[in-house]
């Protein structure tokens, strides 16, 4: 493998949705699933933290940024034999989903507009409407993965993952996805194309597409729609800082370009605080934390 090139005082900022994240103390762009294998096993024998960077979806950096190593994962090899398409865990979902639905392949065309990578959509076990069991773990046939502790490289399958809502066994298991292979239905283009129109519609109409926020930050509790939840509980619009609720979906807090990662976490604790009182629910963060808030 050729050398890694190391960025010091890299911001997260620059990488992530929310516009938010303190500085790398190194930070390395990898772009085959090999380099992302060989920057593992680097960080891995230099006893460094790292942390796999996917599109910047779904996260929150803290300001105090992140000690270690921060790959950003841009493999973006894809590739299909028959119904299975073979994708490197860098590539981005709509890139996925595009390439699924020009081949004549159906499964993933609801997906379309969802952000992040594969290997973000797998460890999280993406979904669109979780309602309707479209989630992406259910198209996965089987992934090449690096298992981190004995730094082996093993081919699983589905069953491996233990899919649940939000969730997969990457999150317990120091494990790094490489590849994955989706098995897809032959379909017509044009229907696919259809289909894929009017999921990116309804999320258009009611999510706050394209302002600074990371998709919906907690999970809908059993039978309840947290964005609900939080609207009854008169949060529209609440703000600290420079964070502030969502107008158009409680479920999103969106940096109005002044916030800083405390604020948003600041907010996220008196929606559950709040929420808890007044619903008796208690509400779990769907986005995930990564390195050091202070
Ligand atoms: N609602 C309100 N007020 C709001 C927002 C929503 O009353 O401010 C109500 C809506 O009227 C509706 C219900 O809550 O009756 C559900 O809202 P919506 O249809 O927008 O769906 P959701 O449950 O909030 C889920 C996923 C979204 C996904 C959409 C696709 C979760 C936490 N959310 O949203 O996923 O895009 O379905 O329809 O699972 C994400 O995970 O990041 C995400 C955005």
């Amino acid at each position: 493998m050729k050398n890694l090139k190391i960025i010091s005082n890299e911001f997260l900022s620059k990488h992530t949705y929310f516009k938010l994240g303190g500085p790398a103390d190194m930070f390395t762009l990898v772009r085959s699933a090999a380099e992302l294998e060989g920057a593992v096993r680097w960080a891995e024998r230099k006893r460094f933290s790292w942390f796999i960077l996917g599109g910047g979806s779904n996260i929150l950096v803290g300001d105090l940024g992140f000690r270690g190593l921060v790959i950003k994962n841009e493999a973006r090899g894809l590739s299909h034999r028959g119904t299975v398409v073979t994708a490197e865990s860098g590539v981005l979902l709509n890139q996925l989903v595009s390439y699924t639905i020009g081949q004549g392949l159906g499964g993933l065309e609801v997906f379309i507009s969802v952000p992040g990578t594969v290997g973000g959509a797998v460890y999280n076990n993406s979904h669109f409407r979780p309602e309707k069991d479209e989630f992406i773990g259910n198209l996965v046939e089987s992934a090449e993965v690096l298992i981190a502790k004995e730094l082996t490289r093993e081919r699983v399958d589905r069953t491996w993952f233990e899919f649940g809502y939000d969730y997969s066994r990457l999150q317990q298991e120091r494990a790094v996805v490489l590849t994955v292979d989706f098995r897809l239905k032959k379909a017509d283009s044009e229907s696919l194309k259809k289909l894929s129109f009017q999921a990116m519609r309804q999320r258009n109409e009611s999510q706050p597409i394209g302002e600074a926020c990371s998709g919906c930050v907690f999970k809908n509790p059993k039978g309840r729609a947290a964005g609900r939840l939080i609207d009854e509980a008169g949060f529209k619009g609440a703000r600290v800082g420079g964070a502030y609720v969502s107008e158009k979906h409680a479920n999103f807090i969106i940096n109005d370009g002044s916030a800083s990662s405390r604020d948003v976490l600041e907010l996220i604790n008196r929606i559950i605080r709040r929420v808890e009182k007044v619903h008796q629910v208690r509400l779990e963060p769907e986005i995930f934390l990564v390195g050091e808030f202070d």
